[in-house]
């Protein structure tokens, strides 16, 4: 694989999946193919998960790992031909041709503006690093998609499920801030790969891209949605159409134990307590947000594993 900056990105999902769930079981198998190489992982935003999960993740595989929160460094130019008489201190066209000379791998979390959907859509910061980097990318988190989360969700529901074809729901969530849309999409591209029974389930106008959903099942209604499922995926994100507001705080959409029924439950996390789900939910045998997380490990370290093995 010559970089993961997308689900489909990976040559064969079902090999990956079972491939990461036996990394899992022997993390240290493959310690000596990442001898001598380095991971530079860059962050334009927070993380708690994405940086620990990949750092350990590059660990297992023998890397070396250096990380650079970019807000540290000179600010970049992204525009081309442009006038750098303002704040910005350097190229990316300079910035990414250095950092590739340090790295065998470069990751790379840049959230969206929320602000200008074009922009966004572009994923100018993601594929300007692309273009002008001479080593694989990985996307940790992008404007638009979240790969190695929707993969660690794949792991997860593979390793959890009962049934041969389970019924997952993704349901939207209330939540103070506007949040980007790439978990969601990325899940929802995720479970179109997967055999499962996949229904989405929002408030009217909250509708992701039609470019992602494709012909996904979506339910106005939540409590029809969720009869029973499998598996609810719980996660906010801010409106699509009208771009990156919030226009509904419905605490009607919370995740109760009530509604969730039999199900398990699935967040990325970071999770808002009793905003996004109540603590009974969280607290119960039914939640697997901490089993997840532990999944990203296993998720990053069968990228990384790909991309090594083809460098
Ligand atoms: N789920 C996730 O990406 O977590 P972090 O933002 O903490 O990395």
């Amino acid at each position: 694989m010559k970089n993961y900056t997308k689900i489909k990105d990976l040559p064969n999902l079902s090999q990956t999946i079972k491939e990461a769930i036996l990394l899992k079981m022997n993390p240290f198998e493959f310690q000596d193919l990442g001898k001598h190489k380095t991971l530079v992982m860059l962050f334009f935003n927070s993380s708690l998960r994405t940086r620990l999960s990949t750092e350990k993740a590059a660990k297992n595989l023998g890397m070396d790992v250096m990380i650079l929160n970019v807000n540290d460094a000179w600010n970049i130019e992204f525009e081309d031909g442009s006038i750098m008489n303002g704040n910005s201190s350097e190229h990316i066209k300079e910035a990414a041709q250095v950092i590739s000379q340090y790295a065998d791998i470069i990751a790379v979390r840049a959230f969206p503006t929320l602000q200008d959907k074009a922009k966004d859509e572009s994923e100018y910061i993601l594929n300007n690093f692309k273009k002008y980097a001479t080593v694989p990318i990985v996307n940790m988190e992008s404007a638009t998609a979240h790969p190695l989360q929707a993969l660690a969700d794949a792991i997860t529901i593979s390793e959890l499920t009962e049934k041969a074809k389970p019924k997952v729901v993704l349901s939207w969530a209330p939540h103070p801030k506007a949040l980007p849309q790439a978990v969601a999409n990325s899940f929802v591209e995720m479970m179109q790969d997967l055999e499962v029974d996949f229904t989405i389930t929002h408030p009217e106008g909250y509708e992701l891209s039609e470019a992602i959903t494709k012909d996904t099942p979506i339910n106005h209604n939540q409590e029809e949605a969720l009869k029973d499922a499998d598996f609810v995926y719980v996660k906010n994100w801010s409106n699509y159409k009208d771009y990156g507001k919030v226009l509904n705080q419905d605490e009607n959409w919370m995740m109760t134990k009530a509604k969730l029924g039999g199900a398990k439950f699935m967040h990325c996390l970071p999770v808002r307590r009793n905003v996004v789900v109540e603590d009974a939910v969280l607290d119960s045998d039914q939640s697997v947000v901490i089993k997840q997380a532990n999944n990203r490990t296993y998720a990053a370290q069968i990228v990384l594993k790909q991309i090594l093995e083809d460098l």
